[in-house]
C-alpha cells in the first residue's frame, strides 16, 4: 500500500455564495478569527503527515500564493520594531512544498481534481474542500480518513448525516454494511433530486482517493448541473476498489454559507485563550 503524501486543494471557485466580500478577495482567504480558511485546511493536511500540497487555482487567486510566501518587507519592518514573528507561523512552508496548477474554466469539482493529475501521478491523494472548515484539533478529518485508508485501502470519504431536506446539496452515499463509524459505499449520487436520496449520509469535503479516479475523469463526462463531478467518477470505481465512508467526529462549519461562516468565527473565537473570555462576555450581553 502506497503512503498518503499528497493533497489536492481545489481553490479555483468564484465564491459566489460569499459575495460581495469575494468580489476581490478569494473565498479561501476569508479569515476565521485571524487565519484565512486556506490555512486551516493546509494545517489539517500537514497534521495528517501530508508532504506535498497541490493547489488548483484560477484567476484572481494570487493573494493565496503570496500568503504562503516570505514577505521580506513585512518581516523586516516587524523585526525593526521589535515585534515577534510568531503570528506568521504556519504561513511559511518548506520551499517547493506547494505546487500550483490552474483550472482555466469552472467545469466542476471532478474537473478541478483532474487538473492536478500530472502532479498526483500514481499515488493516493487527499482532497480538501476549503470552505468546509472541519475543526477537530485532536484527530482532524484527513487523519481519520488516512487511518481508514491504511486499514482498508481504496477510496475513503468523510460523511455526516444531514437533514432529509438538505440532501440535494451534497454527494449522498448509498450505504452498504455499517460497522461503527465505517460504512461501505454501494453507490454515490451527486445532488439527488428531493425525495430520491438513497440515504442522509452526505460527503463533507474530505476524500482520500486512489489515482485511478483520474482515468475515469479523463472521459470528461458531465453530471449534475452539467458539471464534471468527482462523485460520479468515484461511483464508477465501486466494485473495482474498496470504497468506505467514515462518519466524521468533530465540529463542522460550512463557510461557503454565510451563517456557517459566522458560526465558525464565533465558535473558534470562544475557544481562544487570548480573546475567548471577552467574546463570551460580549455574546452574553448581546443575547441578554
Ligand atoms: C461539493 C461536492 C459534493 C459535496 C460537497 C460538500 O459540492 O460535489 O459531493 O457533498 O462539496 O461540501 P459543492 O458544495 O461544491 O456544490
Amino acid at each position: 500500500m502506497k503512503p498518503l503524501r499528497k493533497a489536492v486543494f481545489p481553490v479555483a471557485g468564484l465564491g459566489t455564495r460569499n459575495l460581495p466580500a469575494t468580489k476581490s478577495v478569494p473565498k479561501e482567504m476569508l479569515p476565521v478569527v485571524d487565519r484565512p480558511l486556506i490555512q486551516y485546511a493546509v494545517d489539517e493536511a500537514l497534521a495528517a503527515g501530508i508532504e506535498q500540497l497541490i493547489f488548483v487555482t484560477g484567476r484572481g487567486k494570487g493573494s493565496m500564493e503570496d500568503y504562503f510566501d516570505i514577505s521580506y518587507e513585512l518581516e523586516a519592518t516587524m523585526r525593526e520594531r521589535g515585534k515577534s514573528l510568531d503570528s506568521l507561523k504556519g504561513t511559511r512552508l518548506e520551499a517547493g512544498q506547494i505546487a500550483y496548477v490552474r483550472q482555466q474554466e469552472p467545469l466542476g469539482l471532478g474537473h478541478a481534481v483532474w487538473c492536478a493529475r500530472h502532479l498526483v501521478g500514481d499515488e493516493p491523494f487527499a482532497v480538501l474542500l476549503v470552505d468546509e472548515l472541519l475543526w477537530n484539533p485532536v484527530n482532524p478529518s484527513i487523519s481519520q480518513l488516512a487511518e481508514t485508508y491504511r486499514e482498508k485501502g481504496g477510496n475513503v470519504i468523510s460523511v455526516l448525516e444531514v437533514p432529509a431536506d438538505h440532501t440535494h446539496r451534497y454527494g449522498i452515499v448509498d450505504p452498504g454494511l455499517s460497522t461503527g463509524e465505517l460504512t461501505e459505499v454501494r453507490g454515490f449520487v451527486e445532488k439527488p433530486k428531493p425525495g430520491t436520496a438513497p440515504s442522509r449520509l452526505a460527503a463533507i469535503g474530505r476524500y482520500v482517493l486512489q489515482p485511478e479516479v483520474m482515468t475515469v475523469l479523463d472521459k470528461g463526462e458531465r453530471g449534475a448541473g452539467g458539471e464534471i463531478q468527482l462523485t460520479d467518477a468515484l461511483a464508477q470505481l465501486i466494485g473495482s476498489q474498496p470504497f468506505h465512508a467514515r462518519t466524521y467526529r468533530g465540529a463542522r462549519y460550512d463557510c461557503g454559507d454565510k451563517a456557517g461562516f459566522v458560526q465558525a468565527n464565533l465558535a473558534l473565537a470562544l475557544e481562544r485563550q487570548d480573546i475567548g473570555a471577552e467574546v463570551r462576555e460580549f455574546a452574553r450581553e448581546l443575547l441578554g
